[in-house]
């Protein structure tokens, strides 16, 4: 039985709790499968200060003391998370822009391996691919196998022909989710996710010290000597890039020192 969460970012349960259950509902009824929406309005989340303690020294020295371990234990302990949204502004809901900065310390150190990700975002009228794309990057920052996003444009009360088109959509974006959620969820890295970790773990190497978190998490991981973040085959090519994007780095570091 596999597990998977929701965190909504809508407070008002319409257009985005509609789309983000139909997608659940799709999902349990592939078999397998037992969901949990979770409503973010229901966490105290704080806001983030900035004080930058959590990428230096870890997330258990931030000052801030609310819920915010509760949301991510039970991401630990989902094998896919779903981030629904309503668009607001032309950018996600503030309570998921709140809850996704006081996560930053998982970008520098992505920790959601092996778990499948995917967004829904609802809009009235425009601008809720860039909030896609926007959240399909964070889930895979975090360290997810991600899935691309949704779009649902539909207004209230959501009309009969309104919610076919929904639902021909999350029918398409369900199969491939719950398709990965049973696969192997260790993908081989794109280009540029190999570039982001070559370059970023050469650079963490070079840069920082046993004094910062990165560095000492980093290091733990082995991930200073490994291909990637987890164990991949790569092919030639790949392997070629690798070694240029942390030669790249390398250089980068020690023209900031010359
Ligand atoms: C503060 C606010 C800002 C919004 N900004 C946009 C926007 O930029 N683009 C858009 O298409 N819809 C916008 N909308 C409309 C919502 O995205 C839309 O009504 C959505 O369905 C709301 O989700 P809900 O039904 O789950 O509350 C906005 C709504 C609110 C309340």
């Amino acid at each position: 039985m596999k597990k998977v969460i929701c965190l909504m970012a809508s407070a008002r349960k319409k257009g985005t709790h509609y789309a983000a259950s139909r997608f659940m509902e799709k999902l349990e009824a592939y078999g397998n499968v037992k969901t949990e929406m979770i409503q973010l309005d229901d966490y105290r989340i704080e806001t983030c200060r900035g004080c930058q303690v959590c990428f230096a020294k870890g997330e258990t020295y931030c000052p801030l003391k609310d819920d915010r371990d509760v949301l991510i234990q039970k991401m630990m302990a989902a094998d896919g998370v779903i981030f629904a949204t309503p668009n607001y502004a032309f950018q996600v809901a503030g309570f998921l822009k709140i809850f996704i900065e006081r996560l930053g310390y998982a970008l520098h150190r992505p920790q959601f391996f092996g778990k499948i990700f995917t967004s829904i975002v609802v809009q009235g009228i425009y601008g809720g691919n860039e909030i896609k794309k926007y959240l399909d990057f964070i889930g895979s920052g975090l360290g997810f196998n991600t899935v691309k996003g949704s779009v649902i444009t539909a207004l209230q009360p959501i009309t009969e022909s309104e919610k076919r088109k929904i639902d021909k959509i999350l029918s398409k974006q369900s199969a491939i989710y719950y398709k990965k959620l049973f696969k192997f969820a260790y993908p081989k890295p794109s280009l540029f996710r190999l570039m982001a970790f070559r370059m970023g773990r050469t650079s963490i190497r070079l840069e920082l010290t046993e004094r910062d978190r990165d560095f000492n998490y980093y290091r733990e991981k082995g991930w200073f000597k490994a291909d990637y973040y987890y164990p991949v085959r790569l092919g030639i090519f790949q392997k070629l890039a690798g070694t240029l994007f942390d030669e790249t780095a390398r250089l980068t570091s020690k023209s900031r020192h010359t």
